[in-house]
């Protein structure tokens, strides 16, 4: 997929980038990004909305792989970006992307949050809870300010996903619930304070999902509840956000939908429902993470040793695992690989990708087919874009990757790799213990 080949010389290309050659000047593990992929998907997302006629935001989910060159994209693409910490949003502002275009998440923002987000007078704040809501207009206040909220509602709506990535059920952490009264008492308390505006609601029902159902039933409940609130309370949204959580295919078997698809039966529903109640049409904002750059991105290792026992599994393990990808250890999820500087020679074995992690739950992929391993060979594991780079850590005190985005035969590095002192230099030692100067 996207600008992925294999070249003449037999090896996996991305870009018009040699992989082997990026392993060679880069070093591995090393997160490689398929720059005119990421824009398609970003193009894809609005070009489908534009067809509507709506009024529309796609707000990039930086959670899913928030880099200043990540922003530059978003922005250069036309999209606005969800934040959810003070982190992603330092990322965003120093990279120059237009406040009024971030939107900021989180079921606990801190104070110096809100102040941070007033102060760079974003686009607006998803309102999570009753707490949130009075502190945000107690800040404002302070400064003179009004902010445009949203409210995080929680439609009821479970999406077929992972247990531990699902957000969208009424027993979860996140938001107002819409069917116990408590996104209506929001409403009203919101309504009697003068430092926030109210634009609308939003509501995320999961992650990796490949069916419209969710959606559907997350916008009829969302549009029941615009028309209650407009009649009882008389304030009517100009806009509905329907979140993330697009699916992408990882491996065979999996069967995303195109993402003009979502976007039409989003605003498909949206329309009919709305129009049933003559409601006003509202603006349409969206939050893809994954499906912007989940594909894009590929992760190159070096092959180190293997481990044969006859009968049971080969491990053939590799200088990254967990630690750049946890997603495996985390929730099971699977993904494909190729040998990138043989990527034409017959699959011959079956082997068990391990990390290089002292623990047994390493394990990046088993039972995959390969040619016969070398020391030395480099594995491409594809789909690694999101929630690879943006989770990674730093356990066993392993040096985070560096990140390259390849373009037209191009690569630029957009992240470089942690040094030693990365990893050690926050460290200080009392003086008491000391050894040698630190
Ligand atoms: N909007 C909200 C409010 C969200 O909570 C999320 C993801 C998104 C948008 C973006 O969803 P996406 O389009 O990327 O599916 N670490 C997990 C995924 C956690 C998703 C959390 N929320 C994983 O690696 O699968």
């Amino acid at each position: 997929h996207g600008t992925s080949k294999i070249n003449t010389a037999g090896r996996l290309e991305i870009g018009g980038c040699d992989t082997a050659e990026l392993a060679a000047k880069f070093g591995t593990p090393l997160y490689v990004f398929d720059e005119a992929l990421i824009r398609r998907r970003c193009r894809e997302f609005v070009e489908a909305f534009r067809a509507t006629g709506f009024q529309f935001q796609v707000a990039y989910a930086s959670k899913a792989f928030c880099v200043m060159a990540m922003c530059r994209i978003a922005e250069e693409e036309g999209l606005s970006l969800d934040v959810v910490s003070d982190g992603e949003l330092y990322t965003a502002l120093r990279a120059g992307f237009p406040a009024d275009r971030i939107h900021f998440h989180g079921n606990n923002k801190t104070p110096e949050e809100i102040e941070m987000a007033l102060d760079a007078k974003i686009g607006c704040i998803v309102v999570d809870n009753f707490m949130e809501l009075h502190l945000l207009n107690e800040i404002a206040k302070e400064k003179g300010a009004v902010m445009n909220i949203l409210f995080r509602v929680t439609p009821g709506v479970e999406a077929h996903t992972h247990e531990f990535i699902s957000t969208g059920q009424t027993d979860t952490k996140f938001g107002f619930d819409i069917g116990n009264g408590s996104a209506y008492q929001a409403i009203r308390e919101a309504l009697a304070l003068k430092h926030v505006n109210i634009l609308g609601v939003h509501s995320h029902i999961g992650s990796q999902i490949f069916e419209v159902d969710g959606f559907r039933l997350a916008a009829e409940r969302v549009a029941e509840f615009a028309q209650t609130v407009r009649q009882e309370l008389d304030i009517t949204f100009s806009v509905i956000n329907l979140g993330g959580g697009f699916g992408i295919r990882y491996v065979e078997g999996d069967s995303p939908l195109p993402l003009s698809q979502y976007v039409q039966a989003i605003t498909g529903s949206i329309k009919s429902l709305f129009a049933k109640h003559e409601y006003p049409l509202p603006e349409i904002w969206i939050e893809p993470g994954r499906s912007i750059v989940g594909d894009a991105g590929t992760t190159l290792y070096t092959v180190g040793s293997t481990k044969n026992i006859p009968g049971v599994r080969k491990y053939v393990s590799v200088d990254g695992g967990m630690t750049d990808n946890p997603r495996p250890a985390l929730y099971d999820a699977k993904y494909e690989a190729l040998l990138a500087n043989r990527a034409n020679d017959p699959n011959e074995e079956t082997v068990s990708i391990a990390g290089k992690c002292c623990e047994t739950g390493d394990m990046l992929i088993r039972d995959l087919e390969l040619p016969a391993t070398e020391a030395g060979d480099i594995l491409a594991v594809s789909c690694t874009g999101a929630y690879n780079y943006s989770m990674a850590s730093n356990y066993n005190r392993l040096r985070r990757p560096a990140v390259v985005f390849v373009r037209d035969g191009e690569a630029d590095l957009v992240v470089r790799r942690e040094t030693f002192e990365d990893v050690a230099g926050k460290d200080t030692v009392p003086e008491r213990m000391r050894k040698q100067p630190v």
